[in-house]
């Protein structure tokens, strides 16, 4: 391989264009080629990582072999067809979240995967986030002690996501809000448990906002999704997201707060994220800003996905992680669909 990967980035939207910015920043890349259907898209694209190859169809720079390695920043639905034959094609694969529309496809994506020796790895960026990044570290240094329970939403007022408009098609997009946005929060507090085995979900999801969309007709998916996921030694994680709730809009936003047996971390707050020690009898405790480190989100993304394809490092989100992810969604949806508790 040169020095430079190359890399061709499949689909131009925002995740698109951040992934050229991470590459970008991070350095040791060369676009060789972008694909997307709407040319100004590409264009972008180009702006910020230099000219490359430019297709329409996704499928062109998966058989270009001056192409080491892809980003799929796709559709939901197209992840798990373009993952699997850019791995038969040799090629490393980057993949946006969700990892796919469901577990099955997962599964495929992780069977390619072990076949072709190739790296995946998931861009659930916010695991490289600075905050996030901080909170691990202070649970790796075992300053809460065991996390027994976390809670983590994603919530917005109003924010049904348009994009090229297969968001809310299920059919396309696997689901809603939670598959959506909550995915993000899901993988990031699972992880900062650190991946706990999960035993069973107990969910609840609304569809109430259809007449907010593009297309009210075409709507098929939750707007609203609440969970109660179980894990091993019973420990617990509560898990909310929406795109819309009749909430006032400075109620939205993130949380994540893990709450250990000598203390809590919260992930997001005004200060970045927060350790609350020493409790007393009272419940008071002293609080400490967490120092995140210095290269973070995207560019520490694309850092590590170039450090994985070189044999540096190991998938920091791998194909196991993204069947694990898949499973605890589909478990999700499926107790929201019978109104009872999903065992995995
Ligand atoms: N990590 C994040 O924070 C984050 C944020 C937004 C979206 N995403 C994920 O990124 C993916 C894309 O989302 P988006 O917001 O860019 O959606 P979008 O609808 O805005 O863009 C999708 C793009 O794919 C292109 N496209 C579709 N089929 C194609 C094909 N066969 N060949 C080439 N191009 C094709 C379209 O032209 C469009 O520009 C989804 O999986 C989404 O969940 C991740």
């Amino acid at each position: 391989m040169s020095q430079a990967i190359r890399l061709g980035i499949l689909g131009a939207g925002w995740p698109g264009r951040k992934h050229a910015e991470g590459a970008k920043a991070s350095g040791g890349y060369k676009l060789a080629a972008v694909a997307d259907l709407i040319p100004a898209r590409r264009q972008e694209v180009m702006s910020i990582l230099g000219t490359a190859r430019e297709m329409d169809d996704a499928a062109d720079v998966i058989r270009d072999k001056a192409v080491d390695a892809v980003c799929i920043a796709l559709p939901n639905h197209l992840h798990v067809e373009l993952a699997c034959a850019a791995l038969r094609a040799g090629k490393h694969v980057l993949i946006e979240k969700p990892p796919a529309i469901n577990a099955r496809e997962a599964r495929r994506i992780a069977a390619a995967a072990e076949k072709s020796g190739k790296v995946v790895l998931y861009a659930f960026q916010r695991r490289f986030g600075p905050t996030e990044q901080a909170a691990n570290a202070a649970i790796a240094r075992g300053y809460t002690g065991e996390v027994y329970h976390a809670r983590a939403a994603w919530l917005r007022t109003r924010g049904i996501p348009v994009g090229t408009g297969w968001f809310f098609r299920k059919q396309q997009s696997g689901g809603g809000a939670m598959i959506d946005i909550g995915v993000h929060l899901l993988d990031l507090a699972w992880w900062l448990m650190g991946k706990p085995k999960p035993i069973s979900v107990f969910a609840a999801t609304h569809s109430k906002f259809a007449a907010a969309s593009p297309d009210p007709a075409a709507y098929d998916v939750d707007d609203s999704a609440f969970a109660l996921l179980r894990f091993e030694n019973g420990r617990s994680l509560e898990l909310a997201a929406s795109w819309a709730l009749n909430q006032p809009p400075q109620q939205q936003g993130t949380t994540c707060r893990l709450f250990g047996e000598r203390g809590c971390v919260d992930v997001y707050t005004p200060d970045g994220a927060v350790i609350h020690r020493q409790f007393n009898p009272q419940g008071q405790s002293q609080s400490t800003a967490l120092k995140p480190p210095r290269l973070v989100g995207h560019a520490a993304l694309m850092r590590h996905f170039r450090e994985c394809i070189l044999g540096k490092a190991k998938p920091l989100i791998g194909p196991a992680d993204g069947v694990a992810i898949m499973e605890m969604i589909d478990a999700i949806y499926r107790s929201a669909e019978t109104g009872k508790s999903v065992s995995l």
